[in-house]
């Protein structure tokens, strides 16, 4: 048994059980004030208030929150964060006034990344995952999903994703694998672009299923990518192995992105700088989480998704970091709820739902994770003293993280 004692506050309780939050409720956020959390195993037992705290048993494992407060772990939903190298070139042609769109054309972008992943041996690829793994922990991260996507032949698809499998094996961390072979046409099919969708089609998807290598599918479906028929074949195509569908959509446009994701029932559609009216529409009664990604929206100086039209529609809403080398070279979850609450005009509250229980939906993870509820894994870190929940998006670069506990256990 773990016990926490002394904590300020506990945040993000809930005890309805809900797998996701939405519209006018996400600017409510469980809490308890001057609290202990009880911990058996890897779940969380119990929890209330300090005159009510449990005998403590001889060998149950007391840790003092000292007056911080305790957060569930951050649940980051959509990230790119096994590559190899860095591209710091680019962000210097983005300063020199490139846009992402003409990087990329120029060879740049994607490709370049898939160009060094394609050098990298995976033992240097885990190596360099993991420290951006580790870096992620220490920020509060519990539970993350990570794409492939920088392979783009069935060969370096299959490496990215043991290397994501590698992780999910020796790191405290919960994982969740995306198999985004459609993140770009390979350099080899430039011009075949209907043949490199046929090829992750009939030879990727099998390939990865066989191996049991990914629970979602990814396609970048956006203009000068992947159009809304080709995301639609490889969508079928992963259905037909169990593959479910998470889309990148309307980053660069309004692409229909959102509406093919809708109808094929993807847990998520991600990014959405570029929403209308018809796109919230859409997913208002639907299972699909709008995940936005203002890291991204940050990077590349993008309009921010509506963030603020989309709750008053009614949806719930997802934060992720989309951390990767091109768009968003950060995991700081922390940052992402600033620049929601900054750029979005979200609340706090919402932001903080929006980065955990939310999160965990859009990885079909929240029945387990994304919330203080007893009965759910004890993941969740402990605070410095802060002088409000609020404090914590405000102080945007503060690190305000000072314990991390995942399923149960203390991470040094
Ligand atoms: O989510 N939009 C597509 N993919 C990534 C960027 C990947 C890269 O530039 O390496 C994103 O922003
Ligand atoms: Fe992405």
């Amino acid at each position: 048994m773990l016990l926490i004692k002394n904590i300020a506050k506990i945040v993000g309780v809930d005890e309805s059980g809900r797998l996701r939050v939405k519209g006018a409720d996400m600017n409510t956020l469980g809490q308890i004030d001057n609290a202990w959390l009880l911990a058996d195993g890897e779940r969380i037992a119990d929890y209330g208030t300090m005159d009510t705290m449990p005998e403590i048993a001889s060998d149950t494992e007391v840790v003092d929150a000292e007056g911080g407060m305790l957060f569930p772990s951050f649940c980051d939903s959509h990230t790119h964060l096994v590559y190899a190298g860095s591209r710091e070139q680019e962000f210097i042609d983005k300063i020199n006034g490139l846009s992402y769109e003409e990087i990329a054309k120029r060879g740049g972008g994607i490709l370049n990344s898939a160009d060094r992943l394609h050098e990298a041996s995976e033992e240097e690829l885990y190596e360099q995952a993991m420290e951006r793994i580790r870096e992620i922990v220490s920020m509060g991260t519990g539970c993350v999903e990570i794409k492939s996507g920088y392979g783009l032949s069935t060969e370096d698809e299959l490496k990215m994703l043991r290397v994501i499998r590698r992780i999910r094996e020796t790191s405290p961390i919960t994982v969740r694998a995306t198999f985004l072979g459609a993140h770009a046409v390979a350099r080899k099919y430039i011009g075949r672009q209907a043949e490199y969708v046929d090829l992750i089609c009939r030879e990727m998807i099998p390939a990865v299923a066989k191996e049991g290598l990914a629970e979602f599918v990814d396609v970048f479906c956006d203009q000068g990518f992947f159009t809304v028929e080709e995301t639609e074949k490889i969508m079928r195509a992963g259905a037909e192995y169990g593959l479910v569908p998470k889309i990148h959509a309307n980053e660069l446009a309004v692409s229909g992105g959102v509406q093919v994701g809708v109808r094929n029932k993807a847990l998520s559609v991600d990014h959405l700088e570029r929403m209308g009216a018809a796109e919230i529409e859409v997913l208002r009664d639907s299972g699909t989480m709008p995940t936005m990604l203002p890291g991204a929206a940050f990077f590349l100086e993008m309009p921010y998704p509506p963030a603020r039209e989309m709750i008053a529609g009614g949806l719930g809403v997802a934060l992720a970091s989309d951390f990767n080398p091109g768009s968003s070279p950060s995991g700081n979850m922390k940052m992402i709820v600033s620049l929601a609450c900054i750029k979005m005009r979200m609340t706090p509250a919402e932001a903080i739902n929006a980065a955990t229980l939310n999160g965990a939906y859009a990885m079909g993870l929240s029945k387990d994770y994304g919330s203080i509820t007893r009965g759910k894994k004890a993941n969740f870190f402990l605070t410095c003293r802060i002088p409000s929940v609020e404090f914590v998006p405000y102080a945007y670069t503060t690190p305000i993280v000072r314990r991390v506990f995942l399923e149960g256990r203390e991470v040094k």
